[in-house]
C-alpha cells in the first residue's frame, strides 16, 4: 500500500518506519525543513532504541522517504495518518490546532480516495470535526473516510510494542475502511478490537489513564507505608500475584511522567467536566502523582534543614523513564528545581537526555558518569532506574560522596543491603 504518515514523534516515526519495513511505500511528512533535512540523512530528532536501524533501512531500500511537500505525497496515498502532537494546552485540554491543521493541508491535496486515520491521542468528538474540515476543504471529486486507530507505544520499546501490540484498536464506520486496516495490519500479530470511532477515541484515554491510576495508587501506597513502617515493594509484589491485579505499573516511585500520562490525564479531567460528569477519580490520579515527587523532595529538604543552602547534590538519572532522552513532563525537573530554590548546587547524570535535559535544567551541572556526580556530593538521588545504575561499585560510591546518603526515587537497591554497606538510605516506601 501506498501510505502518508503525517508527523514524524514517536508515534509517526515509528508508524511510518514499520510499515515500510513490512513493504510499504511510505510517505513521512513534516513541517520542521531541519528535521526534515536530518531524517532524510537518517538523523532522528530523538533516541530510540533500533529505529535509526530501521529508517535507514528503509530510506537506502527507497521504501520511505521525508518531505515537507503534503501535494506529492497525499494524493498518492491510500491511507493517511494523522500522527501529530496534542500537547496540553493550558485548560489542560489537548491542543489540537496541529491535528486540525494537517487536516485542512491534506484536505486541499486529495485525489480520489484515501482513508484518513488519526493515530494522534484526540478527545471524544475530533474524528467527526476532521471530516467536517475534510468535506469543507477538499475538491469536489476526492472522496474519504475517517478512522480512529490509537497507538499504544511506550517509548524505549517502540518497534516491539509496534510489531507486538496487544490489541490494536480499529474504530471505523464502515466495511471498507475497517478492511483496508485490516489488509495493512495482517503481517502483525495483535488481537483486533474493531469498534466506533467514538468508542476507539476512549480506549486511549482510558488505557493511558487506567495505567496512570495503577502507579498512583502504588504512590499512594508507598505514603501510606512509609508512616505505617510496611515495604511497599513487598505490598505491591503480593498484591501483583492476584492475577485480577498483577504486577505491572505498580512501581512507587517519584510519579510518571513523559509525552502521554500527564497530559492524556489531564485532557481526561478536562472532558469529564466539559460533560458535567464526574472526574474525581481522574483528577486524584494526578493529584498523587505530584504528592509523590513532592513526598520525595520533602524528605530531603527535611534530611537537610537549613544545611541544604550551597550542598552538592548528584543525581544520577533526568529523563522521564530509562532507555529515552525524553525530558517532557519528567519529575526530575520540579524535584531538582525545587532543591536548587533552596540553595543546593545539583550535579547530574544521564546516560541519553542530557541534551534535552540542558533546556530544562539550565542552571545545574552535568557530568559524564555516576561517580563524578557522586564525588563530594552530600547525598545522591536516583530519580530514573537505568539499568547501568543498578550494579554501581557501591563501595567507591561510598568512598567519593562526602556523606555516604542515599534517596532512592526508583527503588533499585535493597535497604538492608544499603545499609550494611553504611549507607543512610532512603527508598520510597518502605
Ligand atoms: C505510555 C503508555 O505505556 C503507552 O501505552 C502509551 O502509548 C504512551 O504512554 P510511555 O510514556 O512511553 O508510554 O512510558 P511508560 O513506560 O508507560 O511510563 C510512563 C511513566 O510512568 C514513566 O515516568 C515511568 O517512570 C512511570 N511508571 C511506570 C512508574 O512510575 N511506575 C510504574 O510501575 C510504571
Amino acid at each position: 500500500m501506498k501510505l502518508a504518515v503525517i508527523g514524524h514523534g514517536y508515534v509517526g516515526l515509528v508508524t511510518a518506519a514499520v510499515f515500510a519495513d513490512l513493504g510499504n511505500t511510505v510517505f513521512c511528512v513534516g513541517r520542521t525543513p531541519q528535521k526534515i533535512a536530518n531524517l532524510k540523512k537518517g538523523i532522528l530528532p530523538f533516541f530510540e532504541p533500533g529505529l535509526e536501524e530501521v529508517v535507514k533501512r528503509n530510506l537506502q531500500a527507497r521504501r520511505l522517504s521525508f518531505t515537507l511537500s503534503y501535494e506529492e505525497t497525499v494524493s498518492e496515498a491510500d491511507i493517511i495518518f494523522i500522527s501529530v502532537g496534542t500537547p496540553s494546552s493550558a485548560s489542560g485540554e489537548a491542543d489540537l490546532s496541529s491535528v486540525f491543521e494537517a487536516t485542512e493541508k491534506i484536505a486541499k491535496n486529495l485525489r480520489g480516495f484515501s482513508l484518513i486515520t488519526c493515530k494522534s491521542t484526540v478527545p471524544v468528538g475530533t474524528n467527526r470535526e476532521i471530516a467536517k474540515i475534510l468535506n469543507k476543504f477538499k475538491p469536489k471529486n476526492a472522496s474519504f473516510e475517517i478512522a480512529s486507530c490509537p497507538e499504544f507505544l511506550r517509548e524505549g520499546t517502540a518497534l516491539y510494542d509496534t510489531l507486538n501490540p496487544d490489541r490494536i484498536v480499529i474504530g471505523v464506520e464502515n466495511r471498507k475502511a475497517r478492511d483496508m486496516l485490516l489488509e495493512l495490519h495482517k503481517p502483525i500479530n495483535g488481537h483486533f478490537v474493531i469498534t466506533t470511532i467514538e468508542t476507539a477515541e476512549v480506549i486511549k484515554y482510558a488505557a493511558n489513564t487506567m495505567l496512570a491510576t495503577k502507579i498512583s495508587f502504588a504512590n499512594a501506597m508507598a505514603m501510606f507505608c512509609e508512616v505505617a513502617g510496611a515495604d511497599v515493594e513487598q505490598v505491591m509484589e503480593a498484591i501483583g500475584l492476584d492475577q485480577r491485579i498483577g504486577r505491572q505499573f505498580l512501581s512507587a516511585g517519584i510519579g510518571y511522567g513523559g509525552s502521554c500520562f500527564p497530559k492524556d490525564v489531564k485532557a481526561l479531567v478536562a472532558m469529564a467536566r466539559r460533560y458535567k460528569t464526574s472526574d474525581v477519580l481522574f483528577s486524584a490520579v494526578e493529584e498523587i502523582n505530584k504528592l509523590a515527587y513532592l513526598n520525595f523532595t520533602k524528605k530531603i529538604v527535611k534530611f537537610f534543614g537549613s544545611k541544604l543552602k550551597g550542598a552538592k547534590i548528584g543525581v544520577l538519572g533526568l529523563a522521564f523513564k530509562p532507555n529515552t532522552d525524553d525530558m517532557r513532563d519528567a519529575p526530575s525537573i520540579p524535584i531538582i528545581n525545587s532543591l536548587v530554590g533552596k540553595g543546593a548546587k545539583v550535579v547530574a547524570f544521564d546516560p541519553k537526555a542530557k541534551e534535552n535535559a540542558q533546556k530544562s535544567l539550565p542552571t545545574i551541572s552535568y557530568v559524564k558518569s555516576p561517580y563524578e556526580a557522586a564525588q563530594d556530593a552530600q547525598a545522591l538521588l536516583i530519580l530514573t532506574e537505568w539499568n547501568e545504575f543498578k550494579q554501581l561499585d557501591l563501595e567507591k560510591i561510598k568512598k567519593l560522596l562526602k556523606k555516604p546518603v542515599i534517596f532512592d526515587g526508583r527503588n533499585i537497591y535493597e535497604p538492608g543491603k544499603m545499609k550494611s554497606l553504611g549507607f543512610t538510605y532512603f527508598g520510597t516506601g518502605r
